[in-house]
């Protein structure tokens, strides 16, 4: 039986830095199974989408969704098709929404290669993420899958009003902590959070678990926002743009913290710049400075480590199984990768 010392409390010095394929091998062999599906279901006899398809398949994703759903059927009971008929309807959704996002962001990479509304267009863009939505709920309906259904598409309603509030939100003036937060449990944790609660679906009849479940991917899901943001501020090379967010003058945590412990001149310095529609390298490279130096960036990090400590201290209320630490493993992961 699981040791119970993995559900302790983790601060940045005691969080554990396992690669993405040692914590993901008790699953591989689905995810393999996994992605011979994807691929089969995405296939088009239209050539221009084939085409794109083709170099959508080359992108290569971490598969942290289909990966949490399988992950979660296990801690209850076992991994099976419903499992996995979700694990692909999320992926497909997930997929669909990084394209649209692109071409909302103006984004030029993703995964590591240029983007798909950079090589063809905005439109090719919108109309692929349209295309893959619609196979999504095609497999949903082929299988007679209401549930999954029904708690997908209050994601897809969650991640379409994140993005929208976030579009209005851009630049300083509205922008506060508590509408950082409500943005990014929209755009993004609602999502993990529903791979969380599939996973448990497709395992267990119990309802408080599939809630439970719910809640524990919801503070997955905004440490791993958070984790993301700080990537905008960093400087690795993350596969798609940093910088992006100040660009697009799109304010995230590490930027209201390092505001917050600021003084008034030095804040409406920056807010001047971020205002700024087309900022220049060095006023982008003064922003980051900024950040950094009234440490915006420890700030986020203590919250993103709070969240996930939020997640697996429920897991307590899981019954344990073999595969606990795979999951704990996971959330350890999600919030110290370098992609
Ligand atoms: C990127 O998600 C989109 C966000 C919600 C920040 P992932 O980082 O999981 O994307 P892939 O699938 O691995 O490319
Ligand atoms: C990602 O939003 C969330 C989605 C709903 C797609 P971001 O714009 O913050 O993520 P990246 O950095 O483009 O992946
Ligand atoms: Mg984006
Ligand atoms: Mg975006």
């Amino acid at each position: 039986m699981i040791d119970h010392a993995s559900l302790t409390r983790i601060n940045s010095e005691t969080v554990t830095r396992k690669t993405l394929e040692e914590i993901t091998a008790p699953v591989s062999s689905h995810l393999k199974e996994f992605r011979t599906f994807f691929k089969e279901t995405i296939r088009s006899d239209v050539f221009l989408l084939d085409q794109i398809i083709g170099y959508l398949l080359r992108q290569k994703g971490k598969e942290l969704r289909p990966t949490l759903v399988f992950m979660c059927a296990n801690l209850f009971g076992g991994i099976n098709t419903r499992s996995h008929i979700a694990a692909t309807m999320i992926e497909l959704l997930h997929t669909a929404t990084l394209i649209h996002d692109d071409v909302v962001d103006d984004a030029n990479s993703r995964r590591g290669l240029v983007s798909i509304n950079k090589i063809w267009n905005n439109k090719a863009g919108v109309l692929l993420g349209d295309f893959l939505l619609s196979k999504g709920l095609l497999i949903a309906l082929e299988n007679e899958e209401h549930q999954l259904l029904k708690v997908q598409s209050k994601a897809v309603q969650k991640m379409s009003e994140g993005e929208l509030r976030q579009l209005k939100t851009a630049g300083l003036y509205n922008m506060t902590e508590e509408r950082y937060y409500q943005i990014i449990s929209e755009k993004t944790a609602s999502l993990i959070a529903t791979c969380c609660e599939c996973g448990a679906i497709s395992a267990t009849d119990d309802k408080d678990m599939h809630a439970l479940m719910y809640e524990i991917g919801m503070n997955i899901g905004i440490a791993f926002q958070i984790r993301d943001d700080l990537f905008d501020y960093g400087i690795y090379d993350i596969g798609k743009p940093t910088r992006n967010d100040i660009q697009e003058r799109k304010v995230t945590l590490p930027l209201i913290k390092a505001m917050e412990h600021s003084s008034k001149k030095e804040s409406a310095r920056i807010r001047a710049l971020m205002k700024k529609r087309k900022k220049k390298d060095r006023e982008i490279e003064e922003i980051v400075q900024f950040v950094h130096s009234t440490g915006g960036m420890d700030y986020a990090k203590e919250i993103m480590y709070n969240y996930a400590n939020k997640a697996i201290e429920a897991l307590e209320k899981v019954p344990q199984s073999p595969h606990t630490q795979s999951f704990v493993d996971l959330i350890h992961f999600i919030i110290t990768r370098r992609k």
